[in-house]
C-alpha cells in the first residue's frame, strides 16, 4: 500500500472514494458537513432514511453524490462523538479498509474526524492509521497453493489534512507508520509461518537477507561449534535434542554514532516448544510454532531501524533452537553449566526459554550495552496474569521499566509491570545446583524473570513476556507482531525523531 498526506478541503478532493466519519445519533463530522454542504445537503437526506446513524462499527457505500469529484463516498460511523477515542478511531480505519477491500475503489482519501488539535495528535492520529489499516490488509498465505487474492486490492490511502502547516508532521507519521507497520508485518510472517519451514537456520537466513538492505546492519550467524567453544552449556543443552542446528543470531545495526553505547535487544527465537521430555499435552501444541516471535519482534524493529536509518545504534540477539523430545534431549535433573559459569538444575525441560536466554544475557556484555530489552514467549503464567492485552514487564532498573511503560501507551502497544522482588528469588533454590530453573507454584512469569535477572546483573535490564500478546487463538489464529510498536517507539524517542 502507497500511502500519502494531502492538505485540502474535503468537499473538493477527485478521488475513487472519500472516507467520512459520521458520529451517533446521525451528526455528521465536520470533513462530512464540508461535502454535505457541497452536495446541497445529499449527506443529511440519506441520513434521514435510517440506514446508517453512526454507531461503531457501521458503514455505509455512497455512489455519485452531487457536486463532488469522488465516484464514491464512504461513510463510517464513529459512535458517540464525545468517546471518540483513540481505539475508536482505528477500529474506524480498520471498517474503512475493509470496506474498501470489498469495492472497487483503488484509492481512497481518508478524512475521519480529529481527535484533538494538537501536533503530536495528529501525529500519533495518522500514524496509527497508517499501521491499523496495513494491519487489517494484512494476509498470511504464503502456505495455501491458490491464495485468493482481493480482486481490486486498495493501492493508496491519502491522509487527508486540512491546514498546509500540518504537512510536515503529517509526512512523518506516515513515514514512521509505514516502516513500523512493515516490521510488524515482517514479525507476523516469520511467527506465521510453521515450524517446519520457519527453523533456526531461516530465521538466521532471514536476518541476513535484512542484513544485504542496509550497509549499516552486520548479521553474524553463530553456529553451534562457536558456542560451544563460548561455553554456551544453557543453551545448548535444549538444542541437543534437536536435529535442527541452533543459530546465535547477532544483528548489529550501527546507525549511531561510533562510541555511543548499543540498545540490545534479545528476542526468544525458539521455533517450535514441543516441552522436550516434559513434553506438553497435545492440544493446541501447534501454537507453540510462535515460541520465537520474541526473536521475530526483534528482526521486525531492527527493519523498522534500518527502513528510517535511525540515528542510533541497535544490536539485535537471537539465541534460536527447537525444543523436542529425543534420546539426547534434556532430562528432568540434568544440570548444566551456563555461559556465565552459574550451575542449572534443569528440573522441567519445558522451562527452556530461559536456558537459551541466560547465555545470551551473558553474550551480551560484550556490547557495553545502554540498556538490555529480552522479548519472549516465556510463560503461560502471563497469560494467566494479564491475558492477550498486555505484554508482561519486569525490570531491574525503575527508569528503563518506566520508558519502556511510556513507550507502549503511546504506541498503543501496552506493557503491564509486574514485581521483581528478591522474595521471589528463593523459589530457584536447588539442592544440586546454583538454580533450578523452575519456581514452582505461584508467581510463574515473576520466578522466571528472577532466573534471567541472575543473569543480566551487569545491566540496565528489562524483560518484556509477550506469552500472551504474540498471537491470538481461535478462530482469528495468528501472530500480532507485538511488540515492534513498543520496541520502535522507544528507540525513536532515544534517537530524538520525536519528542
Ligand atoms: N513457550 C512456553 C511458554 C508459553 C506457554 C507461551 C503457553 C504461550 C503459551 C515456555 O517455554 C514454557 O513452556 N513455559 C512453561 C514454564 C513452566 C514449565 C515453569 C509454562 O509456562 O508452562
Ligand atoms: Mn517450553
Ligand atoms: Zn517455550
Amino acid at each position: 500500500m502507497n500511502y500519502n498526506a494531502k492538505a485540502g478541503d474535503p468537499s473538493k478532493q477527485r478521488a475513487p472514494c472519500l472516507v467520512l466519519g459520521v458520529f451517533a445519533t446521525r451528526k455528521l463530522s465536520e470533513a462530512a458537513k464540508s461535502v454535505d454542504k457541497a452536495s446541497s445537503g445529499f449527506l443529511t437526506h440519506i441520513l434521514k432514511k435510517g440506514d446508517m446513524d453512526g454507531e461503531t462499527g457501521q458503514a455505509l457505500m455512497l455512489y455519485d453524490l452531487p457536486n463532488t469529484l469522488c465516484e464514491r463516498v464512504l461513510l463510517i460511523g464513529c459512535g458517540k462523538q464525545k468517546e471518540y477515542s483513540r481505539a475508536k478511531h482505528n477500529e474506524a480505519v480498520a471498517k474503512a479498509i475493509s470496506e474498501l477491500t470489498g469495492s472497487h475503489a483503488i484509492e481512497a482519501i481518508f478524512c475521519l474526524p480529529a481527535l484533538a488539535t494538537s501536533e503530536s495528535d495528529l501525529y500519533t492520529q495518522l500514524r496509527d492509521a497508517v499501521i491499523k489499516s496495513s494491519e487489517q490488509s494484512y494476509r498470511f498465505d504464503q502456505c495455501k497453493s491458490d491464495p485468493k487474492a482481493p480482486k481490486r486490492p486498495l493501492k493508496k490511502v491519502t491522509l487527508l489534512v486540512t491546514d498546509r502547516k500540518n504537512l510536515k508532521t503529517a509526512q512523518k507519521a506516515i513515514t514512521h507508520g509505514q516502516a513500523i507497520a512493515s516490521g510488524i508485518s515482517l514479525a507476523k510472517d516469520l511467527g506465521n509461518l510453521p515450524g517446519n519451514i520457519c527453523t533456526p537456520s531461516y530465521l538466521a537466513n532471514q536476518a541476513r537477507q535484512l542484513g544485504r538492505k542496509s550497509p549499516q546492519l552486520k548479521i553474524k550467524i553463530l553456529e553451534e561449534k562457536q558456542m560451544e567453544a563460548l561455553k554456551m552449556g544453557a543453551l545448548l543443552s535444549v538444542s541437543r535434542g534437536s536435529r535442527q542446528p541452533a543459530k546465535l543470531i547477532i544483528m548489529e545495526y550501527k546507525g549511531g554514532e561510533a562510541k555511543s553505547k548499543p540498545v540490545v535487544l534479545v528476542g526468544k527465537g525458539l521455533t517450535f516448544d514441543a516441552g522436550g521430555i516434559s513434553i506438553k499435552p497435545s492440544p493446541g501444541m501447534d501454537e507453540m510454532k510462535y515460541d520465537m516471535c520474541g526473536g521475530a519482534s526483534v528482526i521486525g524493529t531492527l527493519s523498522a531501524c534500518v527502513e528510517l536509518k535511525l540515528p542510533i545504534n541497535v544490536i539485535g540477539i537471537i539465541p534460536s533452537s527447537e525444543n523436542l523430545p529425543d534420546g539426547d534431549a534434556n532430562k528432568p535433573g540434568d544440570i548444566v553449566t551456563s555461559m556465565s559459569g552459574q550451575t542449572i538444575e534443569i528440573l522441567n525441560t519445558d522451562a527452556e526459554g530461559r536456558l537459551i536466554l541466560c547465555d545470551a544475557l551473558t553474550y551480551c556484555e560484550r556490547f557495553d550495552p545502554a540498556i538490555v530489552i529480552d522479548v519472549a514467549t516465556l510463560t503461560g503464567a502471563c497469560v494467566v496474569a494479564l491475558g492477550s492485552h498486555a505484554t508482561g514487564l519486569l525490570s531491574n532498573n525503575d527508569a528503563l521499566a518506566d520508558e519502556i511503560l511510556s513507550a507502549g501507551n503511546s504506541s498503543h502497544d501496552k506493557a503491564w509491570r509486574l514485581p521483581l522482588w528478591d522474595e521471589y528469588q528463593k523459589q530457584l533454590d536447588s539442592n544440586f545446583a546454583d538454580m533450578a530453573n523452575i519456581g514452582g507454584k505461584g508467581g510463574g512469569t515473576i520466578t522466571a524473570a528472577c532466573f534471567l535477572s541472575r543473569f543480566a546483573k551487569k545491566h540496565k535490564w528489562a524483560h518484556l513476556d509477550i506469552a500472551g500478546s504474540a498471537w491470538h487463538s481461535g478462530a482469528k489464529k495468528g501472530a500480532t507482531g507485538r511488540p515492534v510498536s513498543l520496541l520502535t517507539q522507544l528507540l525513536l524517542k532515544r534517537s530524538k525523531q520525536i519528542s
